[in-house]
């Protein structure tokens, strides 16, 4: 009986030895250098409300089955995604090209990457990134899903510079990612692949309903005017939803705002400048994809100039000129924006009231809360 006895205390000596060891361990890692709250941030409940088209946004997402929002997983997202141990010489973060404070876009026409070297295309907004029709990422459509996406600036020459083994070598030298791993996978192996899963779900929590045409949505269908907007503000949604006006809701639809696949807007007469960017012909290799292109979200669109994939206007109103009078006719233009007789680009002819009316609805997208909540800041200290 003593025997036993004995034998109980000294486990239970050894069992709190071994915990406060974990523990000295453990807490030292993540508060040394990280701002983290001791529960994880919840980003698994985010939910689409339902004053919205949540069915249609929910159609929306694309979220896949083996990859679920979880608190700690996009906590580790998070982390990951402002690292700068994540690019070759340790500059760059992902949050460098994608600011939170921008609507996690960046103001710069091109980014800069880890060595001076400016992108190719501007910084793409990830508000709402979540909700897609096609699952189709990048300008030109290039990834498949968020999970195919994340890896991919970081393997990129000019953004971050790694490989995948130096990227999990990186990765496995810090204490804090031997804890978040655990938390999230239920054990600390790193791979590239749990890497991906968990800055696709961080990114996947960047969800906007905090606008005020949210506010104005919670009491109003769509088309009736919203008693929180301005009269110019809900003659700019009128207009955007009007298909001789522009027809924007054509095209950025649903109350994501989002894009289905690919499409051409008309920026260039491509059969007469050769030296374009030829956007998804790259992907399909079909000349029918000539100059199609995908936008993000236009939800924070007012807080992320420069516009278009080539950053080429600086304003709004530059934006909505285009459609009024700048189309480009070409053989791959969208059948939206066909003008009489389908043989040539549209022209709208908005008047200056109708633009500045339209610019006005879209600066209501703009969601202050996401771009101030603790949740996607940077938790470096
Ligand atoms: C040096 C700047 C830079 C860095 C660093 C960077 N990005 Fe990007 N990001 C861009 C640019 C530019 C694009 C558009 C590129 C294109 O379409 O060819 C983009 C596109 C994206 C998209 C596609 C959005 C959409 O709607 O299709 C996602 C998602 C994204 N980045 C996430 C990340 C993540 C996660 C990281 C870190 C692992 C990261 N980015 C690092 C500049 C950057
Ligand atoms: C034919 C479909 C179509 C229609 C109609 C359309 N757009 Fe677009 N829109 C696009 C495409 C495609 C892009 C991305 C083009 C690119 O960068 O090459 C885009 C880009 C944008 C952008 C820039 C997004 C960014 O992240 O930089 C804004 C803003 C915008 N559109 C607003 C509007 C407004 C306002 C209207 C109506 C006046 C409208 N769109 C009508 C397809 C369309």
């Amino acid at each position: 009986m003593t025997q036993i006895i004995k034998y109980l205390v000294l486990l239970t000596v050894l069992a709190s030895v071994m915990l406060s060891c974990r523990d000295k361990d453990v807490t030292p890692g993540l508060e040394e250098y990280l701002n983290l709250p001791e529960e994880a941030f919840d980003y698994q409940a985010i939910a689409v409300p339902g004053y919205l088209d949540s069915d249609l946004i929910l159609l929306q997402d694309k979220t896949p089955e083996n990859n679920p929002v979880t608190n700690w997983g996009a906590t580790l997202g998070r982390v990951l995604f402002y690292d700068k141990l994540l690019s070759a010489n340790q500059q760059i973060s992902c949050a460098s090209c994608h600011q939170q404070q921008f609507g996690f876009s960046d103001t710069a026409r091109f980014s800069m990457g880890h060595e001076g070297g400016k992108t190719g295309r501007h910084s793409m907004g990830l508000t709402n990134a979540r909700y897609r029709v096609s699952n189709l990422y990048f300008w030109d459509g290039r990834a498949d899903g968020l999970e195919d996406q994340v890896l991919r600036p970081i393997l990129d020459s000019i953004e971050m510079g790694m490989n995948l083994s130096l990227l999990e070598q990186r990765v496995r030298s810090q204490t804090y990612y031997r804890i978040l791993f655990n938390r999230a996978f239920g054990d600390s192996q790193v791979t590239s692949k749990r890497i991906a899963l968990a800055l696709a779900q961080f990114v996947r929590s960047m969800n906007s309903f905090e606008s005020r045409y949210d506010q104005g949505r919670r009491s109003h269908n769509r088309k009736e005017d919203f008693s929180n907007f301005s009269e110019q503000e809900n003659l700019g949604k009128r207009l955007f939803f009007d298909v001789a006006k522009g027809n924007c809701g054509g095209c950025h639809y649903s109350d994501a705002f989002v894009m289905d696949v690919p499409r051409n807007n008309g920026l260039d007469a491509w059969e007469f400048a050769g030296d374009n960017d030829i956007g998804y012909q790259a992907v399909t290799n079909n000349a029918l994809d000539q100059g199609k292109f995908i936008a993000p979200s236009l939800r924070n669109i007012g807080i992320r100039p420069p516009y278009m994939h080539d950053g080429r206007f600086q304003t709004l109103e530059q934006v909505v000129r285009h459609y009024s009078n700048g189309i480009q006719w070409s053989s791959t233009l969208d059948a939206h924006l066909f003008g009489p007789g389908n043989q040539q680009a549209v022209q709208f002819n908005l008047s200056t009231t109708e633009i500045n009316a339209i610019v006005a609805f879209m600066e209501t997208l703009t969601d202050t809360e996401l771009i101030n909540d603790p949740r996607f800041s940077n938790p470096f200290k």
